[in-house]
């Protein structure tokens, strides 16, 4: 059967977001400019999430994507993409990482079924890498892309927040980046959240700056497919890989949203920002629970409304993307 996943605005989901840990060991400065400081406990066990997704996957999800915070933080996060990859009816399991440790396990990810990976790469220079993320891992991160692409993964895409004086000069220089690699950078505007105002109004650029440079270079911007998230990509003869630009602020950009998320603590979210948490933990601890489970999602997704509000200033319930799995 088709998906069962269908809101009052007729749109439907068959692609899930699941934070597995709020945690990160990165301090990018649109983030958590001071480090993650919330407590580090209670995120969903794997038996929970295997019942979740389980659950999810018989109401017609067909793409689970790993968030977090930084999964691979989690010791556990392989055998969850293993399991995830294995579950009926899921046919992509795709993982967002900082690539911290991903050198490292690249090649066990592919091995665990993983089809996807976007990996957030905010500068091409090591001095600029380091004063936005906070991170002296430059080069580790650039190991982990080109062990991604090694080990076969079929889909790799970088992310790069658009940041006015910090990285908005480097544009030509990611272009450059996907003329002979097969991956997609994807220009993610900022979004404004609770704790980032005063940075937000620094440095925000709207995308459309990076849409009409496209443009005038001879890009092209493709479809999007069913199960794809909201980037616009472009593509060009010369290139081997794509640019894409996700711009939250551009008029309808909720139009096709396509994606539910689940945050780590097992909340269903039906907006990265408001629309509040909806606790599906209680219905997590038996497999009998599971009809019960699917029950109370399309019962909550009822209540998705039709946009977010970020262009009225309000940015919901959000306080920073890594406790929403972004
Ligand atoms: P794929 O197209 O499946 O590769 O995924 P994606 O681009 O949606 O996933 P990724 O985790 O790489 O997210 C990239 C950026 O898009 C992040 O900053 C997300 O917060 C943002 N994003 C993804 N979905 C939404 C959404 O529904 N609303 C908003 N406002 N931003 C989103
Ligand atoms: N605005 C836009 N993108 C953000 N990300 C985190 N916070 C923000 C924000 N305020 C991005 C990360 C990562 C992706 C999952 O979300 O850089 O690439
Ligand atoms: Fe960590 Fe991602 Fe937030 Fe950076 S943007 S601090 S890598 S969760």
């Amino acid at each position: 059967p088709d998906s069962e996943l269908e809101d009052r605005f007729g749109r439907r989901f068959a692609y899930l977001r699941l934070s597995i840990t709020d945690v990160c060991n990165f301090r990018c400065e649109y983030c958590l400019p001071d480090g993650y400081q919330g407590r580090p406990t209670g995120f969903l066990h794997q038996a929970e999430i295997g019942r979740l997704v389980r659950s999810f996957a018989e109401l017609g999800i067909r793409k689970l994507r790993i968030t977090g915070g930084e999964p691979l933080v989690r010791k556990d996060a392989l055998a969850i993409i293993a399991e995830a990859a294995a579950t009926p009816g899921i046919e992509k399991v795709a993982l967002t990482t900082n690539a911290f440790n991903l050198a490292r396990q690249a090649e066990a990810l592919r091995e665990a079924g993983l089809s996807a990976i976007n990996i957030s790469l905010d500068s091409l220079n090591p001095e600029g890498f380091e004063r936005i993320t906070g991170d002296k891992r430059f080069d580790k991160v650039m190991a982990g892309i080109d062990a991604a692409i090694a080990a076969g993964i079929p889909s790799v895409k970088i992310n790069t927040v658009l940041l006015g004086g910090l990285n908005d000069h480097e544009v030509p220089d990611f272009m450059e980046f996907v003329r002979e690699r097969p991956v997609a950078v994807r220009f993610i505007e900022l979004m404004q959240t609770a704790d980032n105002g005063e940075y937000f109004r620094r440095r925000h650029v709207s995308g459309q700056t990076v849409a009409d440079r496209l443009q005038a270079a001879g890009w092209v911007p493709q479809k999007r497919g069913e199960t794809d998230g909201p980037a616009v990509e472009y593509t060009h003869p010369d290139y081997a890989g794509r640019i894409g630009l996700i711009a939250p602020y551009a008029p309808g950009f909720c139009d096709g949203c396509n994606r539910l998320r689940v945050t780590a603590r097992g909340g269903l979210r039906l907006c990265l920002f408001g629309n509040g948490t909806h606790d599906l933990r209680p219905l997590l601890q038996d497999d009998a629970d599971m009809p019960a489970l699917k029950r109370s999602i399309c019962q909550t997704l009822v209540g998705k409304e039709v946009s977010h509000h970020l262009h009225e200033g309000d940015f919901g319930d959000t306080p920073h993307l890594a406790s929403t799995g972004g």
